[in-house]
């Protein structure tokens, strides 16, 4: 029997999903068993979805949070974190205890972004625990700060549009549109609920001594951030993607591990790729959680048809069963020049050769994933981490453009077109960003090698948690 057993917990969303389940993957090769904590709406959703059996080595709890049936937008926010809160810690302490029952005691309990509470109850049963953070590690250092004495500022300023904030140990000066949007005033009407849960956090991390934080990023992505909380040990172990993505060449489909979607995948776009030449494809998604208004759209279907190049677009089905799907005007434009599935599997997509660049929301899965494949990106971000991210993208990384918003808070159709030829087009501009996109491929690949500082880390992670 396998002694070295990890109890891993995420938020039931996909984006945090995937980076957990492909943390699991890379623990289970390692030789530690997991068992992968979520909710029965998402375990219903991934059967639905997800093709392929679970690895050996995993195994899934499932507890109901009070929403079988998925939490929708129109639910209150702060209701279904406490349900959560409440359900997922009752649960985390009975697997823990029954596994200690069995014989396979947990020997780690790592948890994700959200479910600060997962540490609380490590502690009172004992067992060492470590946060996962799926976001850039520089989002987390602005969290930080923000509760150790910059809030005031931030609330002070951030109607001021020329005013900018640095960050103790960061290198870069921050606008109001790079911050994470939880801390600005004005999120806090629609998403109040979140900001407590990352002051849990922090509060849950200073009780602990050199807390541990497992990011999703590698060393050299974000030197200074990684460093830039002294009392926090940054570890960098990824990008967190199945190895079969990072390896040149045809993917394999049974070298594909276990998925973990939870949608719906539509099942041509690779042949309708591969009838595209190479580097000709824009691609385009917002993300799982996202539905632009359809204004937007609008302009984003106009932009795509101007710039005349082939595009995949992932539109998702709104998950509001009460809220129609709106159709676009220039349906059958659009479907003469591009193809709009519902969901795809991203990884297939980002790593096909007809790929030329993302139109991205700029997730930090979407965004790590389009790094490690290489690909350029428009970085087109929304809310909560993603103004973040596109910073990094922009200025730290220079792997792609980022569109501008007009007065109304929309992205025209000509910006949208001017930045697609600025990443794809012949100019200087394009041929350094693409030149770096593949170098930090590169890069991110040779961190997951078994030698690279990735792997390299949670090696020493593990042996010195005693896992
Ligand atoms: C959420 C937040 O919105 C994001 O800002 C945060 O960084 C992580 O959590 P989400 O909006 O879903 O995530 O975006 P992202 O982080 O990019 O994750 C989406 C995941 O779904 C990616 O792993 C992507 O590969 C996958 N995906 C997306 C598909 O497999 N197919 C699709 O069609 C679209």
């Amino acid at each position: 029997m396998n002694s070295r057993h990890v109890l891993l917990i995420s938020y039931p969303a996909q984006g945090h999903i995937n980076p957990s389940l492909r943390f699991a993957q890379r623990l289970i090769h390692i030789g530690i068993d997991v068992t992968f904590a979520t909710t029965v709406n998402v375990r219903r959703r991934m059967a639905k979805a997800s093709s392929g059996d679970a690895p050996k080595g995993l195994t899934f709890a499932t507890f109901s949070d009070g929403y079988d049936d998925g939490f929708k937008p129109s639910d209150d926010g702060k209701r279904y974190m406490s349900e959560l809160k409440k359900s997922s810690s009752r649960t985390l302490k009975d697997i823990i205890v029954a596994s200690s029952e069995q014989g396979r005691p947990v020997t780690c309990l790592v948890y994700t972004v959200l479910l600060p509470w997962a540490a609380e109850v490590a502690r009172e049963v004992h067992v060492p625990c470590a946060l996962l953070w799926i976001q850039p590690a520089t989002v987390l250092v602005v969290y930080y700060y923000y509760f150790k004495g910059f809030e005031d500022e931030i609330k002070a300023n951030s109607d001021n549009p020329s005013w900018k904030i640095q960050f103790p140990g960061l290198p870069y000066n921050f606008s109001k549109s790079d911050l994470p949007s939880f801390i600005l005033p004005e999120s806090a009407e629609s998403y109040g609920f979140v900001l407590p849960s990352f002051k849990e956090q922090i509060e849950a991390l200073d009780l602990e001594t050199k807390p541990k934080v497992l990011v999703n990023n590698f060393d050299v992505l974000e030197p200074d951030a990684l460093k830039s909380i002294e009392n926090y040990v940054f570890i960098g172990i990824g990008p967190l993607i199945p190895p079969a993505f990072l390896t040149d060449g045809q993917v394999l489909l049974s070298d594909k591990s276990f998925g973990g979607d939870l949608f719906q995948k539509s099942d041509d776009y690779i042949e309708w790729l591969n009838s595209n030449p190479d580097s000709s494809v824009v691609y385009v998604s917002f993300g799982s959680l996202l539905n632009l208004p359809k204004s937007q759209m609008e302009e984003i279907a106009e932009g795509l048809l101007d710039s005349k190049k082939p595009f995949l677009w992932v539109i998702r089905a709104n998950q509001d069963e009460n809220e129609e799907d709106e159709k676009l005007s220039c349906m059958e434009e659009l479907e003469n020049l591009g193809k709009i599935v519902p969901w795809c599997s991203q990884l297939e997509v980002l790593t096909h050769k007809s790929l030329g660049c993302f139109i991205t929301h700029c997730g930090w899965n979407s965004t790590l994933e389009s790094l490690s494949c290489g690909v350029p990106m428009v970085a087109f971000p929304q809310w909560s981490d993603q103004g973040t991210n596109a910073k990094l993208i922009v200025d730290a990384w220079k792997v792609g453009v980022r569109v501008k918003v007009n007065e109304n808070g929309v992205v025209e159709s000509d910006e949208i077109r001017s930045c697609i030829e600025k990443v794809m087009g012949d100019g200087e501009n394009g041929r350094e960003l693409r030149e770096n996109a593949r170098k930090w491929k590169s890069l991110a690949r040779e961190a997951m090698e078994e030698e690279g500082s990735s792997n390299k880390n949670l090696k020493a992670f593990l042996q010195e948690m005693g896992c």
